[in-house]
């Protein structure tokens, strides 16, 4: 399966939502396996990470996300259930819960009631090794064209995922401890 096919099923290439989720996906894709080649005795499968942190943010266009070049409809915390929908519908559940599950740091059924968020209620946390590696990744990388794509600092990433609630704090946490090996 080649990810940019796929890409190409949704995203006009020459249009900034294309250019912005390529770009983006291609640096937490190299990210991701980084990581991933650090860790052999978790044993994560790099053909498989490599095409779904590809595919990982693919549902963003149809949020509304004007500086991404995104006209959708939906507010953009749902680009990873959309995201979700659209790979299941070409029959990849396996990358489908990539999608659903890499936003925010990870969403819990309990943050979607506690918080009211505009989400089906169910755990959407990363449990696979490489759902947990991918998410991680896509962390240390921003689509607004902010600090020009450079890989963010892991103080500028906990100083961000705050605001989530400490629990993310502390996830994020175990993954830099589990990856640096
Ligand atoms: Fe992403």
């Amino acid at each position: 399966m080649e990810p940019i096919d796929i890409i190409k099923k949704f995203y006009q290439p020459g249009t900034k939502s294309y250019a912005t989720l390529v770009h983006h996906s291609e640096q937490v894709t190299q990210k991701a396996l980084t990581v991933a080649a650090k860790v052999p005795h978790l044993e994560p499968d790099l053909d498989f990470i490599a095409e779904a942190a590809m595919l990982h943010d693919i549902g963003i266009h149809a949020t509304v996300a004007e500086s991404l070049g995104c006209h959708g409809r939906h507010p953009y915390l749902l680009h990873g259930t959309l995201g979700r929908k659209m790979l299941d519908g070409l029959d990849l559940p396996r990358h489908a819960l990539v999608c659903e599950r890499h936003v925010g740091i990870g969403i819990s059924a309990a943050d979607i009631v506690t918080h009211n968020l505009p989400l089906p209620i169910r755990d959407m946390r990363p449990v696979s090794i490489e759902e947990q590696i991918i998410g991680s990744a896509d962390k240390f990388f921003s689509k607004n064209g902010n600090g020009n794509g450079r890989e963010k600092t892991v103080g500028e990433i906990l100083a961000e995922i705050e605001s989530y609630g400490s629990d993310k704090v502390i996830r994020f946490k175990s993954w830099l401890e589990l990856f640096a090996a």
